[in-house]
């Protein structure tokens, strides 16, 4: 089967072909958009579980202190994959929302800089390991033969997302049409209170230093998995549906690309990035012993 059996394209876009909300893809420019929405934008795999859990946490008590059986798609649901049919026009505010969508398809009224947008990233290794596993996991995603066969994909754009290289570009290239704060998932493993007030102060939304040692501890790697409403095991199975039982929670680590990519992909992997990030201002850590590497040069240690 070909890629077209799994992904619509729309606008220069693929899309999820079996979830994707197609009026809503044709009326996105008219999206009603309120001052104080807050959209969770990230390209697929960079950690946009971890982001709405956190978010929620921030956001809702009945989150942190699990007195709510909410789980964190209703909390911040998918806005082109609006799979439980929520009337976002029905939705209490401050309204929680994720996307994967390029900047060119935001709705018009994020451009009047109010309603907040949070673009987590991370480095596209990682990305693209995640995202293999992934595509074996996920039954209307296409199932990979092996990592070379989908590294090629991945490079080509040719997966729900597009071109990383494109999506991370163009919101961080316009972001001064929008009121974003840029969230580098390595940083969030790093120093994960940090990340949280970070995102507390661009928010503006104040916690007490008891709630925010609630949200940390909640928002931890090993804590999530076993959460219910944040690890999306049920959502998986029952809503998505799967072709094994793996997990979005998988490994949740920094350099997870130095077990599986071959000495000849990586340098193929960067070949590519240096030619279309080279330029780029934001700076991505690979691996977490090494730090912050310039972009022109993403070495092995
Ligand atoms: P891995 O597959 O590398 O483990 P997304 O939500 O965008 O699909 O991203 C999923 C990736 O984010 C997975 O990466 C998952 O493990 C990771 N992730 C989710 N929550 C996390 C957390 N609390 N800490 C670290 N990584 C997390």
């Amino acid at each position: 089967m070909d890629i077209d059996t799994y992904l619509l394209r729309f606008k220069g876009c693929y899309f999820e072909r079996s979830v994707v909300d197609i009026d809503l893809l044709e009326n996105l420019d008219d999206f009603e958009i309120r001052d104080d929405d807050v959209f969770i934008i990230t390209y697929p795999k960079s950690g946009t579980i971890w982001t709405q859990h956190i978010l929620s946490l921030i956001y809702y008590e009945g989150h942190r202190n699990r007195t709510e059986n909410v789980d964190t798609l209703d909390r911040a649901p998918f806005l082109e994959y609006n799979s439980r049919k929520v009337d976002f026009s029905k939705r209490p505010s401050p309204r929680i929302f994720s996307s994967h969508i390029p900047y060119y398809l935001a709705p018009r009224g994020l451009k009047n800089r109010k309603a907040k947008i949070v673009y987590t990233y991370r480095n596209p290794k990682d990305i693209l390991i995640s995202y293999y596993y992934f595509s074996n996991v996920v039954a209307a995603l296409q199932a990979p033969q092996n990592l070379e066969q989908f590294m090629k994909r991945f490079l080509d754009g040719k997966v729900l997302g597009n071109l990383w290289f494109d999506h991370i570009r163009g919101w961080y290239e316009h972001k001064h049409d929008f009121n974003i704060l840029f969230m580098k998932y390595e940083d969030m493993k790093k120093d994960l209170r940090s990340s949280v007030l970070k995102l507390c102060t661009f928010l503006e939304k104040e916690l007490s230093e008891e709630d925010l040692d609630t949200v940390v501890r909640q928002a931890t790697f090993q804590n999530m998995k076993i959460n219910p409403l944040a690890n999306y095991n049920a959502i998986l199975k029952d809503e998505i549906g799967t072709r094994n039982d793996g997990q979005f929670l998988r490994k949740g680590t920094i350099g997870d690309w130095k077990h599986h990519l071959t000495v000849e992909q990586n340098e193929r992997f960067d070949r590519i990035f240096q030619r279309n990030m080279k330029d780029f201002p934001l700076k991505f850590t690979w691996d977490l012993k090494e730090e912050e590497n310039w972009n022109d040069s993403p070495k092995e240690t």
